[in-house]
This record gives C-alpha cells, structure tokens and sequence, in this order.
C-alpha cells in the first residue's frame, strides 16, 4: 500500500501481524473472564478507537460498547497531567462491570482520573486493557489488567495513537523520526 507517512517512521516496533496475534490472545483472556456477564466495552478516544474495533471482534461476549473522549497531551510529547473530558458517556453505567480499552497506559493520569470519575458514577468493576504499556514512565499507581505489549520509552505512533493527530492510520505500531517532533 503506498503511504505519505512511511518516511515520517523510523522503524516499525510492532507488526500488523504481531497485533493481529496479540489481540486474539488478549479477546480470548477476557472471553474467559467475563463469560456471563455482559460487560460494558469503553473505548477512550480518540487513540483506542482502532485497537477497540478489533478487540471487540476478538472476543465474541454478549457484550455493548461506550466512548468517551479525554486528552491530557494537547498535541506535547509529555502529558500535562491534567485531563479534559472533550466527549462524555451516553449512557448510564451504574452496576455495569466495564472494561477500558486504552492505546497506551504511560504516566497512568488518564486512568487514574477515570478510574475515579467511573467509580463516582456507579461502575460494579472496572478492568483495564490497555494494547501498550510503558511502566517507565508511570507516576499513577494504575496497572493494567490486561495488556498487548510493553513498550520501550520511544515516542510510538500507529495504529489509533498520533502525534499532533496525525499518524493515527499507520497500521503497525512505529517510532517516529525524532526530527518529525523536533522540527
Ligand atoms: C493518550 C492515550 C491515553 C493517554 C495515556 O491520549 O490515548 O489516553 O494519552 O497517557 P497517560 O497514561 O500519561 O495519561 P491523548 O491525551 O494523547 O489523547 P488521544 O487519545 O486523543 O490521542
């Protein structure tokens, strides 16, 4: 497929493959844990929209899906720390186990901020699943309970995550050229 981003990537860090093989894993460990139940899928946008689309169709539960839209990075490479909720849920969720679905699990202030708001809004549980993590970088005690792959402290793109929105298309997992922030 012709790309106008490929020049912009470094090098690929994760293949579509290798996602493709993780996230069937990761739809069938949460297959196991939640059979029964009818969990409440909530994708935090806009990064986890690709990652959600093929979770959900990795793992085939009764189950419904919710969004919400946070961002703490306005378009910086470091996380202000402060979260803004630019699109809320629509829909009640008291006594509804949720699962998050991340793109990335880095500082832990997005989790920690919505760990919280779910939990004043009525959530039974709440699981998180997160397709990369970087525990380097954490200052929020937040773990995922599910996770696709550590990553190193490498600024990633691909696959729903950006940079200044871009990039969110690239479908593997990929460093950008440091001069692409840089500049
Ligand atoms: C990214 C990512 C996570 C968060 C993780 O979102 O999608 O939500 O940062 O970082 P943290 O653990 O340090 O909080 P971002 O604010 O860039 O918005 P986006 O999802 O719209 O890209």
């Amino acid at each position: 497929m012709r790309s106008e981003m490929e020049k912009d990537i470094l090098k690929v860090l994760i293949t579509e493959e290798e996602l493709q093989k993780r996230i069937a894993e990761l739809g069938e460990a949460i297959y196991e844990r939640f059979q029964g139940r009818r969990p409440l899928f909530l994708g935090v946008l806009k990064g986890s929209f690709v990652f959600m689309a093929d979770l959900v169709r990795a793992c085939q539960l009764k189950s419904d899906v919710e969004f919400i839209a946070v961002s703490s990075y306005e378009n910086a490479t470091v996380s202000s720390g402060r979260v803004k909720i630019n699109h809320d849920l629509q829909q009640d969720i008291t006594g509804r186990d949720l699962i998050i679905v991340e793109d990335i699990l880095d500082s832990g202030s997005t989790l920690a901020f919505l760990k919280d708001y779910f939990l004043t809004k009525g959530a039974a549980s709440i699981t998180i699943v997160t397709l990369l993590d970087k525990p380097s970088r954490r200052t929020k005690a937040i773990t995922a309970d599910f996770a696709g792959f550590e990553v190193p402290n490498e600024f990633v793109v691909g696959y729903g995550l950006d940079y200044c929105q871009e990039y969110r298309n690239v479908p593997y997992i990929g460093v950008l050229k440091p001069e692409v922030y840089a500049g």
